[in-house]
């Protein structure tokens, strides 16, 4: 029977433009399905419509803060109605880059080399400096600055001198209080969408090909900047790794009914970057791409997310203990 589902859209995060486009796919897909679907924009009349409109479930449509990292999670356990995906820890760990590779490394999830910095630190420019030569030693050149707290590829620079560096960090604090240099990885970039609760099933590994060699990853994201190919042109024990790592990812943070991964394959091995609590489900993101590639498409996957997340918020902790 249809269920009255609220999908909650829009926002203030920089990723707003993104949400939008996933809530109108999910509105249409619940539509489609015979439920009796309502389009919610995330501000502070949001929590009133929900409750007025009685709500079975709400759908999580947002991306980046204020949606995909607890906040929303949190308010919607306190109002006892039940949402898609992660609660509000595994959300909230998602959301946070260096938290998230602290416990990769703690599970033995390889991922790449890294240091943080603080913006106290960002003021006094020969902390910096110094930060700049502990990263090249440490990190080796070029290196990755990003914050700590975003998505959709918003605030990433590669950096091959202090210069470079400089003007990264300072384009980074524009989004957030942290941020995290990296080692670069050279290789094929690849993600792994993750679907269940107890015993999640992992999707066919996809590959992420640039349509030119630059650097600028923000555009890279816009669509069309990219071509998709599952399964990736990896090694049969590349895609093992891959799986092995993006399972053991999502279950490190605790999430729960879905989520993707994002890796890249060198030839020194496989590397996690992070997890998706809330992926793209954009007519032309990689997460419905993926699944169609098992065979699920995208309505099939609506429901599934539904069921999971109703079967989540009835049996589970509303907090997602973490596992060993
Ligand atoms: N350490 C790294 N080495 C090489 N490329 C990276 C690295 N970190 C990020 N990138 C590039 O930036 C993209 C976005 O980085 P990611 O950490 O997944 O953040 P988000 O997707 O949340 O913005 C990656 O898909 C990749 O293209
Ligand atoms: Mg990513």
């Amino acid at each position: 029977m249809g269920k009255k589902i609220a999908v909650l859209m829009g926002g203030k995060s920089a990723e707003k433009e993104i949400s939008l486009m996933t809530g109108e796919q999910i509105f249409n897909a619940l539509a489609k399905n015979g439920h009796n679907a309502v389009k919610v924009n995330l501000d502070e009349n949001a929590w009133e419509k929900i409750k007025k409109e009685n709500v079975d479930l709400v759908f999580i449509a947002l991306h980046g803060r204020w949606g995909e990292d607890g906040t929303v999670q949190g308010m919607l356990d306190i109002m006892d109605i039940p949402y898609t995906g992660s609660g509000i820890l595994a959300s909230a760990l998602g959301m946070n880059k260096l938290i998230a590779k602290k416990l990769f490394s703690y599970e033995n999830i390889n991922t790449p080399l890294f240091l943080a910095i603080s913006k106290k630190d960002y003021k006094d420019e020969n902390k910096l400096c110094l930060f700049f030569e502990e990263a090249k030693e440490k990190l080796g050149s070029p290196f990755v600055v990003k914050p700590v707290s975003e998505g959709s590829a918003i605030g990433i620079n590669i950096v091959n001198n202090k210069g470079e560096f400089l003007e990264a960090a300072k384009k980074a604090f524009d989004f957030d209080n942290h941020i995290l240099l990296e080692q670069f990885i050279k290789g094929k970039e690849v993600t792994v969408g993750i679907l269940g609760n107890d015993d999640p099933v992992d999707f066919p590994v996809l590959e992420i090909v640039p349509k030119k060699d630059f650097y600028d990853y923000e555009a890279k994201y816009s669509p069309g900047g990219s071509e998709h190919i599952v399964p990736a042109r990896i090694s049969g024990s590349q895609q093992e790794k891959c799986r092995d790592f993006a399972l053991r990812a999502h279950n490190a943070l605790g999430c729960r009914v879905f989520s993707r991964v994002d890796l890249i394959v060198s030839e020194e091995g496989v590397y996690v970057l992070e997890v998706n609590t809330i992926p793209g489900m954009t007519e032309f993101s990689l997460y419905p791409e993926a699944a169609k590639a098992m065979g699920i498409e995208f309505s099939d996957l609506i429901e599934r997310i539904i069921e999971l997340s109703l079967q989540e918020r009835k049996t589970g902790t509303k907090t997602p203990s973490l596992k060993n």
